[in-house]
Formats: structure tokens, sequence, C-alpha cells
């Protein structure tokens, strides 16, 4: 079968281009990737080359040795992925070490995958082994409203959290286990994949300081839509905050909180509720 005539392409394809019709990437700004099910690679294994360079990682992956990766490249718009995926897209091949990767379809014009590639494949190692194997996507991408809120709340998990799921009563049912937020730092290299993997152990969401977000999840629906509740709800308190300055007439309370968790049938770590 043909690269880009395989479901999970299609599906990759169209959830850029969704996040580009949100707004969410301007220029080259964000990325996307996918790890490849067994499956998968075998109905386009005809079309993958062997013969590519194997290159530095730029940060040590063991557990994804051998595996396959789709992704965005490197300085490549979202807004020209559905016109031509294989001059913007790549899948990825990382060698034995967990060291290395090769291209082994894709970027036919030249290129390399998204400077991110270090904090995709680390958050993917991490969020691979929590969630027993079923987490296979990772997604970054520049919306507005959660941007502005870091130059206006506390960079802490506790109050990003908090503050996004009082925005929306689906919010705490959607991202139940909370968000993290990681200081500015250096993007592109090793330093930042280390500091938001850390966080992906415990979190589906990891807020970029001054920059982004960054998303896990089992599938392309279930990842846009993480992405999409977050930012929505980011909208919601922004309009708060420029309505009234940040003061609240009324809230969800912390019992409601607890009530909703039940008849929901999840989990509020108590550390967001005090
Ligand atoms: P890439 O074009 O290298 O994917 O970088 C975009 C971006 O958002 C960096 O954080
Ligand atoms: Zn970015």
């Amino acid at each position: 079968m043909k690269v880009t005539e395989a479901k999970f392409v299609q599906g990759f394809i169209r959830m850029a281009n969704d996040g580009w019709e949100q707004g969410w990437h301007e220029r080259n700004g964000g990325n996307l990737s996918y790890r490849i099910k067994k499956e998968e690679v075998e109905e386009v294994r005809d079309e993958l080359s062997t013969e590519g360079e194997w290159k530095a990682i730029g940060t040590s992956v063991p557990k994804l040795a051998g595996e396959y990766f789709l992704v965005t490249g490197s300085g490549k718009y979202f807004r020209n992925v559905i016109l031509d995926p294989e001059d913007t897209l790549a899948i990825v091949e990382i060698d034995e070490a967990g060291e290395n990767y090769r291209i082994c379809w894709g970027l036919v014009n030249g290129g390399r995958p998204t400077s991110e590639l270090p904090s995709h494949l680390m958050n993917h190692e991490v969020k691979m082994i929590a969630s027993g194997g079923t987490h296979r996507v990772i997604y970054h991408a520049h919306p507005a409203n959660v941007i502005a809120l870091t130059f206006v709340l506390p960079l802490k998990d506790e109050t990003f959290t908090r503050e996004l799921w009082e925005m929306a009563t689906e919010c705490p049912v959607v991202f139940p286990d909370g968000i993290g937020v990681v200081p500015w730092m250096v993007p592109g290299g090793r330093d930042i994949a280390v500091a938001t993997s850390e966080l992906m152990k415990q979190y589906d969401v990891a807020i970029w300081a001054h920059h982004g977000m960054f998303c896990s999840g089992e599938d392309f629906d279930l990842t846009f839509g993480l992405m999409h509740t977050v930012e929505k709800s980011a909208e919601i308190l922004v309009k708060v905050y420029s309505m009234t300055g940040g003061t609240k007439r009324q809230t969800i309370q912390p019992d409601e909180f607890r009530h909703l968790a039940k008849d929901f049938k999840v989990t509020l770590p108590e550390k967001f509720l005090a």
C-alpha cells in the first residue's frame, strides 16, 4: 500500500490540518508524531527505504528501539501537510540502541524531522510505559490562550490545573490527572525534553511557558480533543480575566469537583482541590 493511502497517515494529515484551521500553527509552529503499529508498518513496508543514514537523536530512548514513527518535518508548515505529505512528513525508524534514527520515507525535498524530536521521543517512551502501550500520539502546538496565561498565572501545576478545571465542567473528566508546567527553557534540545517527559510520567498535558503545549493520547481524536479542550478552557479563562481582572463571582467548588469525580468515575488528586 502507498504510505499516503494508509489509514494512519490519513488520520495524521487530518489532525495536522485541523490544528492549522484552529490557528495553532503559525508558520512552522508545532509538530506531531505517531508511534506506528507493527501491522501498519507492514502495510507500507514496500515503500520504506533502508538506505537512510543513521543520525543521532540527541537523547536516549532505549525502550523505543526498533519502533517506527510518522513525524512532521522541521521548518515545515502545518498548512502544507494536506497538500504535500511527502514533502512535509517523514517516517523514521529508531535503531536497536534507541540513540539514532533514520528516514525511511518522506521529506522528499530534503530536511530533517522536527527539531523537537528529542521531546517527542522521550514523551513517547514515558507515555508508552505509563499507558501500557496504548498511547501513540504526541502533539505540540502553539495555542494563543494557553500561552497568554503563562504570562499571568503562577507557573505551577496546581494553579493551571485548578483554574482550567474551573472553566468547563468537562475538564476534570477529560484531563483528571491535571496539567504540568515547564518554566521557560530553550526549545529543541535534550534539557527541555527531560523536563517535559518527567511531567508526562503523571500528566497527559504539559505547558511550555511562553511557548505552547504538549499533549499525549491514544489516538488522533483523543489527542486533538485534549489540546482543543485545554485551549478552549484557557480561552474562557482569558475572557474572565479580561472582563474582571480575575475576580470570579461564582465558580465550581472543591466539594462539587469531588461529587463530579464520583459520578463520572474519575480520580481527582486532592492536591488540586486544596
Ligand atoms: P519544527 O519546525 O522544528 O518542528 O519546530 C517548530 C516548533 O514549534 C518548535 O518548538
Ligand atoms: Zn514550538
